[in-house]
């Protein structure tokens, strides 16, 4: 019989290096439910990756003075890294920087145009020049550019728009009759209510201020913003839009779209609108989790806790740290992550209850059946108990992996190895093993617990990647069909006979007070290095301008020319432009606007001879098209003066 798909995806990443452990939730998470469905026989493509376009990156990749995409090359593979130590078991990793991809998301645009759904038009924002940014009015910080502080003005920039706004019906019907789509239940009242039922609006989608992305493919001075090329991951992984479609075909519609709750709004309206105008599925659902949180705040700044995955894991190895992931963040809501809670955590779970279990069982295996597991010999009601919640513990874990509830599958495990735990004290083996009759009953005893450790361990495949292997050993089992789900569906498996390996303990148990210093030490450690790399970058920013030091061949790049103003206006509604009229000896004269109304007047302004630099990509400013730039000089005390010649030149003189 042909296995049922699973497809499940991460949001694509942004490559910024500083991974904390927040940013490990949704890939662990969704790590854990890929193997829960390999385990239950579906055949899973689990998809994560990088988006990795976008001015920011640009802009960090330059201050660093390295070229962008080996740049970008460089953290990727630190996540990598990273996912690799978290035992990430993805199927493919997409980059939107891939061949593959990109020529995919033109072939999307492309045809999303030639559909009508794109169309051209003026995006409106404010606009920073030295930063190159638009930003929204809501972005603005009193009024100025949140980047830097200074003055922005009201500009409009030629983008392409999607047409959003024609899908927002179905987009709406979609929220409120298929309830299944978008989870949890609480995200759908946010959706609707503050974004749906408010009206969608077109968005833009292509930006000119900027070039590292994909290019517009009939119109190249555009490049493709953020949510056609980044969500279009989800389909271009497999495939879609490429001479092979086969994966699409396969894994498409994803069943699970798994992401942090800020980014719904795009995965739950604009994702299923692209689709809509594509024609293709949807997806079955859209799980927006809750955010790890450090002391309430989302953000690395770890406010006395560790954050760091790879000192986590290092230290308390692989499973604590996944197993406090899954086990801490509640069904849509945020959990919180402090150093005492973790080890608390580590210690009582892990240590007490499963820790504990499988060395008590394997010590008195050892000791009173030579490490042989016997077996079972004579019953009693108690048994029926624990092997009732045994064969319970799979469904009832499965049902809630079906909706996503790690926390409370993980609950209802530890609930058996509690329940075990508790049968050791009901049972008393060492008192059972002083008589004849009593070793007879111990049989039993030892017999079903170490298939409830089985048992236990079995389900725990998904969420532990190391610890569930170690206890296979101790119990003697090789991986195989007693490692197997379906081996876990009736209490009895054939283990009598096995030898078990008491060996070492699973988790060592932690001093916690004492732990706690450590780990402020290393906080401490911490601080210092980032303020010793802090101080080498600024070190190296200083050296980036050794760095940023041009050749002789990239000045003459620039085209410097004498012009003479022939006329100036101000510019309607900006208090800062003035459009001059510009005679470089050129048929025309050429429009330039500049932002220098504070400092000359219009009239002043006629006559001058000023330096234009004449081979600069026009912009547009306030629907006017400046085709040049005037030079100015400015200093700290905000005089500004035009740089002129000092004697009268011919229009058109070049400046060398
Ligand atoms: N690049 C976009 C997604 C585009 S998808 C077409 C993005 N990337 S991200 O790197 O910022 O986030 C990746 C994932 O990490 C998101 O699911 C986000 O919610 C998650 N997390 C980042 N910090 C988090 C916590 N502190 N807690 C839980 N998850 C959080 O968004």
């Amino acid at each position: 019989m042909e296995k049922k798909k699973y497809y499940i995806t991460t949001p694509i990443y942004y490559p910024s290096g500083k991974w904390h452990i927040g940013t490990c939730y949704t890939t662990i998470i969704c790590d854990a439910l890929a193997r829960f469905k390999r385990m239950q026989g579906y055949d899973v493509f689990y998809l994560t990756g990088t988006d990795e376009h976008g001015q920011k990156i640009q802009k960090v990749a330059a201050s660093c003075g390295v070229e962008v995409k080996s740049y970008i090359d460089g953290v990727v593979d630190e996540l990598k890294k990273l996912w690799q130590l978290l035992d990430i078991s993805y199927d493919k990793f997409i980059r939107t920087t891939d061949a593959d991809h990109e020529k995919a998301v033109q072939k999307i645009f492309d045809v999303l145009y030639k559909k009508g759904d794109i169309y051209k038009s003026e995006y409106e924002g404010w606009y920073c020049t030295p930063c190159e940014a638009f930003w929204t009015k809501t972005q603005l910080v009193d009024g100025k550019c949140p980047d830097c502080g200074r003055e922005v003005e009201l500009t409009k920039e030629e983008s392409y728009f999607f047409k959003l706004s024609k899908y927002q019906q179905r987009i709406q019907k979609l929220i409120e009759e298929d309830k299944e789509f978008l989870q949890p239940t609480s995200r759908q009242n946010e959706m609707l209510n503050n974004f749906i039922k408010p009206g969608l609006q077109d968005l833009c989608v292509s930006r000119t201020s900027f070039d590292w992305g994909v290019k517009v493919p009939f119109d190249p001075k555009h490049v493709i913003y953020v949510w056609i090329d980044a969500l279009t991951n989800y389909i271009t992984a497999l495939g879609y839009g490429s001479d092979d479609e086969s994966l699409f075909n396969k894994y498409w519609p994803a069943d699970v779209h798994m992401m942090g709750k800020e980014i719904v709004r795009f995965h739950s309206i604009i994702w299923p609108a692209i689709l809509m105008a594509l024609d293709l599925p949807l997806p079955k659902k859209v799980y927006g989790h809750g955010w790890l949180m450090f002391n309430n705040d989302k953000m690395s700044k770890s406010k006395g806790n560790i954050v760091d995955p790879f000192i986590l894991c290092e230290r308390y190895g692989v499973d604590a740290l996944r197993y406090y992931m899954l086990r801490e963040v509640p069904f849509g809501q945020d959990g919180n992550f402090t150093n005492e809670i973790f080890l608390k955590r580590r210690n009582s779970d892990l240590a007490n209850d499963l820790g504990n279990l499988v060395s008590r069982v394997t010590a008195m295996v050892s000791q009173y059946f030579d490490g042989v597991i016997p077996k079972p010999s004579i019953k009693q009601d108690v048994d029926l108990d624990l092997i009732d919640l045994a064969q319970k513990t799979y469904p009832e874990a499965a049902a809630y992996m079906d909706e996503m509830r790690a926390p409370e599958a993980l609950e209802s495990i530890f609930r058996l190895i509690q329940r075990a735990n508790k049968y050791i004290d009901e049972c008393t083996p060492w008192i059972l093993a002083k008589s004849q009759d009593g070793r007879e009953r111990l049989k039993s005893v030892l017999y079903n617990l170490c298939e409830t450790i089985r048992i236990s361990a079995v389900i725990l495949q998904p969420f532990l990647t190391q610890t569930p292997a170690k206890i296979f050993t101790k119990l003697g089992l090789q991986e195989g069909k007693l490692t197997s789900f379906e081996s876990i569906e009736k209490f009895g498996a054939d283990i009598a006979g096995l030898k078990v390996d008491k060996g070492e303990q699973l988790f060592e148990r932690i001093d916690i007070a004492k732990e706690l210093k450590v780990m402020d030490e290393i906080l401490e450690q911490q601080k210092k290095i980032a303020a010793k790399s802090q101080a080498e970058s600024a070190q190296k920013a200083d050296n980036v301008v050794d760095v940023c030091m041009i050749g002789i061949e990239e000045f003459e790049k620039v085209e410097l020319k004498i012009g003479t103003v022939v006329d100036c206006r101000k510019v309607e509604k900006a208090d800062k432009l003035l459009c001059s009229k510009i005679d470089l000896g050129e048929r025309e004269p050429r429009t330039v606007v500049s932002g220098i109304a504070k400092y000359y007047t219009p009239e002043e302004m006629i006559g001058k001879q000023v330096v234009v630099v004449t081979n600069l990509k026009p912009v547009k400013l306030r629907g006017i098209e400046s085709q040049g730039m005037v030079l100015c000089a400015s200093d700290e005390d905000g005089n500004l003066a035009l740089i002129s010649p000092i004697k009268s030149m011919k229009s058109g003189s070049e400046v060398r």
